[in-house]
């Protein structure tokens, strides 16, 4: 039987269906492996199910004596495993695209809610005992429905967030994508990240983290946003300068609703003071049903590595 390191406790029926299969080691932890963890585990496991926060750098490949054949990563974005070293070792890997997009792009449309209701506010202030009864102008947000929503990354995630405000919100849709897009529901394609940003209402960011996307959304991106526009990150931290997010915040023109952060799970100090942004702790695909789909997905390519056939979430093919 081939060994499988589970490198955090995923859900039950994740366990349940490697160990059926697989001589199974759970690495009971919620923090992410180190470089040199990582490296150990290609050194000591035949396949890996891994996630985001486990830290397989070119470093971690480098290592001699590599057992490992497969890495089956839980999540559709990968920036957390390079990929090319990756290749470059013969180690295959995997991810877990389609069974989030809804669940994603639902906490997308959560977080738009929430910050353009206030929601987050409303309910410190509840739970404060500070609340003095209903007023006509207590706590006025902004309107959502109809408004112009703008995507960036019109991939899976960026379109089903763009279907939702467009079917379940009358919202017009505007995207930045770096190659044109055929969508089947009405929506413009902007030609420039800061035209994008200068139009929309809401700015949802849905691209890839890592690579050429770092910082795409930096301060002269912010600065170009609209007064009481609404930004949303659903994707990655690292797409957004985040230094240059909180000093826009702190200026208290546009709010934000995060799900994803630079460092995480370190949230710097100076957002979590900030009333005008509502903080998540990167809860996107996080519905048990969904979770169990991702690691059921997992599996399937672990166990058509392990049979010999050719995965059907491959990140690199030979
Ligand atoms: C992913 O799959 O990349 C998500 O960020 C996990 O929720």
């Amino acid at each position: 039987m081939k060994t499988l390191l589970l490198t955090r406790r995923f859900p039950d029926a994740t366990i349940a269906a490697a160990q059926a299969l697989f001589d199974v080691t759970i690495r009971d932890r919620t923090d992410g492996l180190s470089v040199e963890d990582a490296a150990t585990a290609l050194q000591s496991f035949d396949a890996i199910l891994c996630t985001l926060g486990d830290r397989f750098s070119d470093m971690a490949f480098a290592v001699p004596d590599k057992r490992c054949g497969m890495i089956g990563s839980f999540g559709v974005g990968f920036n957390h495993i390079d990929v090319a070293a990756a290749q470059a070792a013969g180690i295959h890997v995997s991810n877990t695209p389609d069974v989030l997009t809804d669940a994603t792009a639902d906490l997308a449309m959560t977080l738009i809610l929430m910050t353009a209701r206030r929601a987050g506010e409303g309910e410190r202030l509840v739970r404060s005992g500070g609340w003095d009864g209903w007023h006509p102008t207590q706590m006025l947000g902004t309107h959502v429905t109809g408004k112009r929503i703008g995507i960036i990354g019109m991939g899976r995630i960026g379109q089903a967030v763009a279907r939702r405000a467009h079917f379940g919100f009358g919202m017009k849709v505007i995207y930045f994508n770096r190659s044109p897009k055929d969508v089947d529901f009405p929506a413009r394609q902007v030609d420039d990240l800061h035209g994008l940003m200068s139009q929309a209402d809401i700015v949802v960011v849905t691209v890839p983290g890592g690579g050429a996307n770092t910082h795409l959304v930096d301060a002269a991106a912010l600065g170009q946003m609209t007064d009481g526009a609404v930004f949303v990150n659903i994707a990655r931290g690292d797409v957004v300068d985040e230094a240059a997010m909180i000093a826009e915040l702190a200026r208290g023109r546009i709010s934000a609703g995060l799900d994803v952060y630079d460092k995480e799970p370190m949230v710097p100090d100076a957002l979590k003071v900030l009333e005008n942004v509502v903080l998540l702790p990167h809860l996107g695909s996080a519905a048990l049903e969904t979770r169990e789909a991702m690691g059921q997905m997992a599996l399937d390519n672990i166990v058509a590595w392990a049979e010999g056939r050719p995965l059907p979430q491959a990140l690199w093919t030979v």
